[in-house]
């Protein structure tokens, strides 16, 4: 018997229905929620994320505005469209599309986004507040969705072994953090862990984010274990996860790539802003 898959797409619209009806009550308040996204560049797949953010904001009733900055901005003026949208009563959140240019400090962007309108969660107010377990701030979106995946498909973390693969501060850092609240034995591996295999041989839960197409094999899981596979890449122009179809064999739930972890990481995004704009108002 293979692995049971989880349909995040249909997980990520049944949230975005919700979102909708609540979106619908804040109306009738006066509230309009909304989000600023700020890209830079002309980068293919950043604009493929940012339509599609763009497209679901639309589709919950979420004012959604686009700034588009040519590749060559100064850091000085993308300091100052952040200020300008921190300052915007209509803005509840801001999400700078990463990666930014080489020319730009990144971090010095995320800190001038106002943390109270930081839906990605990447603000160092946030990374603090997320760490210490408060509620306060808001956690990054893919791993928020990736929680909200085991949630509802009734993974509990508690006293398992969960093992993140990836250190980035945009998942693997942040899932270690949710996990561990939730209860699990956490442990992250990166590019200089040795024996991987054998890590990923202990994992009740696996948590892939690395970028590696189909890097993670079927016999280094564990017979029975949750893969969550927040890879995509495209080989030869198929989207692709980071682990291998083998592992479908093996797990007992596995998320597919496209139609996983994908629509949920918007799905979070989305509801971060309702928060916000609930917050704020
Ligand atoms: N680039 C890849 N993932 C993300 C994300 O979740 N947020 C932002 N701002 N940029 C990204």
């Amino acid at each position: 018997m293979g692995a049971k898959l989880i349909d995040g797409k249909a997980i990520a619209a049944e949230i975005r229905q919700a979102l909708k009806v609540e979106i619908d009550q804040l109306r009738k308040q006066g509230i309009v929620p909304g989000l600023a996204v700020v890209l830079v560049g002309t980068d293919p797949a950043s604009q493929t994320y940012v339509r599609s953010k763009q497209r679901a904001c639309a589709e919950v009733g979420i004012r959604s505005e686009v700034k588009t900055l040519p590749p060559d901005v100064s850091q000085h003026d993308l300091v100052s469209l952040v200020d300008e949208l921190n300052q915007d009563p209509q803005v509840h959140g801001i999400l700078v599309q990463l990666p930014l240019p080489r020319h730009i400090d990144t971090d010095v962007i995320i800190r001038t986004i106002d943390p109270a309108k930081d839906v990605d969660g990447f603000h160092p107010i946030n990374v603090g507040n997320l760490w210490a377990g408060s509620k306060e701030g808001f956690a990054p979106c893919t791993p928020a969705g990736i929680m909200e995946l085991l949630r509802r498909t009734d993974i509990d973390p508690a006293g398992r072994n969960a093992v993140v693969i990836g250190r980035s501060n945009i998942v693997g850092k942040p899932m270690a953090a949710l996990l561990l609240h939730k209860n699990a034995t956490v442990t992250i591996c990166h590019s200089h862990t040795r024996q991987l295999e054998e890590y990923c041989r202990q994992a009740d839960i696996l948590v892939v984010a690395i970028g590696r197409a189909r890097f993670i094999k079927g016999e280094w899981i564990k017979p029975g274990a949750t893969v969550i596979d927040v890879g995509m890449n495209r080989v030869d122009g198929v989207l692709c996860g980071d682990v291998d179809e083998s592992a479908r064999a093996v797990a007992g739930y596995i998320t597919p790539v496209p139609g996983g972890v994908g629509p949920m990481t918007i799905a979070e995004l989305l509801c971060n802003t309702v928060i916000a704009a609930k917050r704020i108002s």
